[in-house]
């Protein structure tokens, strides 16, 4: 499965007493949970934005709040109940002042409560599943009605289908480093993950689609597109050939197109990394470097409890696969510690296989019992300081392989996409191939291009550099 998950950032703390301007329509939109979230919630606010909404970055000036939410780990769910309290102290406030506040919630928890949602958190309007957001605006309209809507239905037609295309505006607002989801959903039940419930069967989208979407980017300036899928490399399509296509295929066709200089895909599981994706990374310079991909454990009883169908020295032949054909390859992972059953030893071989295979970077978490799961039931659940202290034990080795990449990258020369300003204004942040944060010198280059540059010192967040000569 899944992404690195990104940390949710500031809460949705608002401050009492604020207005909204009565006749406009006004979204602020917060996302929680992976890279796919990110997307879908941008994917509604261009439905809202053909709705006459325009985003804005705050509570205080919304007249209409969508949390998009995360269901993988328990905490993730409890916070969206938690932050519904706050808005509901809000709308009341609204209510007060003689305005008016709408809410909805989409995403996994949406999928996986559905109505218990509103029953739980009267303050919600509207609830809508990952597979049925494009129903948004239709889904306001009845709610402005007064309804409470609860839509988490897996609907037969495509959600892409019924999504107008981002107007320009959106996606030149979206930056030169965008995402692309091209498959969705997941089929192989591992025993600790709800996604299969939440997000549903695997899902390709269609290869002209794809690329018609890729094309449409390009020409918005985007330069890099990183491909999204819960079980990306599981993606398959009939090509252009009229051949069926794998992940490899697809992305040999997207390398074709003008203005797309990057490509990376995430997250990919071992058991779908084929020779033709494998290749790909050997022949095709577009094709960054960065690997991620998840083995959650080293011990192949646990591995096995876990319904990943394969073993640990699999995945280490895999890993020598893959860095025979591409040497600079960085990998990363997800590990989950305290899986039922987890003992000492089993914890240890997950220790050895992180030693064995040295990753660039890594996402860990303390396993999290998801209702519904098979591990849900499992007898021998690890007790709660044990994994806290293999979590600890687990991310030191991890981030002391991080902090040695970091240093071993002094002194390369690398292509750097510069994406955004830095905290200083005289500074600009572009990702290496290996896709780590790179300081540079705001002289060096505008948002949009690719430099070369030599690295020449690691610091806490990222690299710094120089011009290259
Ligand atoms: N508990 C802890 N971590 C989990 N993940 C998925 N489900 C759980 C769970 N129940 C982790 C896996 C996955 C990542 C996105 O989240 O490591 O790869
Ligand atoms: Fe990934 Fe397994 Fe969850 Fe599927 S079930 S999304 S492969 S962790």
């Amino acid at each position: 499965m899944t992404q690195a998950i990104l940390t949710p950032e500031a809460g949705l703390e608002p401050t009492t007493g604020a207005q909204t301007g009565g006749q406009s329509k006004k979204v602020f939109v917060k996302t929680y949970g992976c890279q796919m979230n990110v997307y879908d919630s941008e994917r509604m606010g261009d439905a809202l934005a053909r709705d006459g909404y325009e985003t804005v970055d705050t509570v205080e000036a919304a007249d209409l709040i969508l949390i998009n939410t995360c269901h993988i780990r328990e905490k993730a769910a409890e916070k969206v109940y938690s932050q519904l309290g706050r808005l509901a102290k809000l709308k009341k406030q609204r209510n007060a002042d003689g305005g008016d506040l709408m809410v909805a919630v989409a995403g996994c928890v949406a999928q996986a409560e559905g109505k218990e949602i509103i029953r739980r958190a009267p303050v919600v309007n509207v609830v809508i599943g990952p597979q049925t957001y494009h129903r948004l605006p239709e889904a306001l309209a009845r709610a402005r009605q007064g309804e409470s809507v609860v839509e988490t239905e897996f609907p037969t037609e495509d959600k892409f289908d019924g999504l107008p295309n981002a107007p320009e505006k959106a996606i030149r607002g979206r930056g030169v480093a965008a995402f692309l989801t091209v498959q969705e959903g997941c089929d192989k039940f591992c025993t600790f993950c709800v996604v299969p419930y939440t997000r549903g069967a695997e899902v390709s989208r269609p290869v002209d689609r794809i690329i018609s979407e890729a094309e449409r980017l390009a020409s918005a300036g985007v330069r890099e597109v990183t491909l999204l899928g819960q079980n990306v490399n599981a993606w398959h399509g009939k090509g252009a050939d009229d051949r069926e296509w794998g992940l490899g295929e697809l992305v040999r066709r997207l390398a074709t197109i003008e203005g797309i200089d990057r490509i990376r895909y995430t997250t990919s599981h071992p058991r779908d990394m084929d020779d033709a994706l494998i290749d790909a990374h050997r022949d095709l310079p577009e094709l960054m470097p960065y690997l991620h991909l998840p083995v959650q454990s080293g011990s192949d009883r646990i591995l096995k409890a876990m319904n990943r169908r394969h073993t640990a020295a699999d995945y280490v032949k895999l890993v020598e696969r893959i860095r025979a054909a591409r040497p600079d390859i960085a990998l990363s992972g997800d590990f989950i510690v305290g899986f039922p059953g987890e003992t000492d030893q089993d914890f240890e071989d997950t220790m050895q296989l992180i030693r064995e295979v040295n990753y660039a970077a890594a996402f860990s978490f303390k396993y999290s019992i998801r209702p519904g799961t098979p591990g849900a039931d499992m007898d021998d659940q690890v007790d709660e300081a044990v994994k806290t202290e293999r979590l600890l034990r687990l991310q030191d080795l991890i981030s002391q392989q991080t902090r040695a990449f970091g240093r071993e990258c002094v002194g390369k020369t690398v292509d750097l996409l510069l994406e955004k300003q830095g905290r200083n204004t005289d500074q600009l942040i572009g990702r290496s191939p290996w896709l780590q944060p790179v300081i540079v010198d705001a002289k060096l280059g505008e948002i949009g291009d690719i430099i070369r540059v030599r690295i020449t010192q690691p610091g806490t967040t990222g690299l710094f550099a120089e011009l290259a000569e």
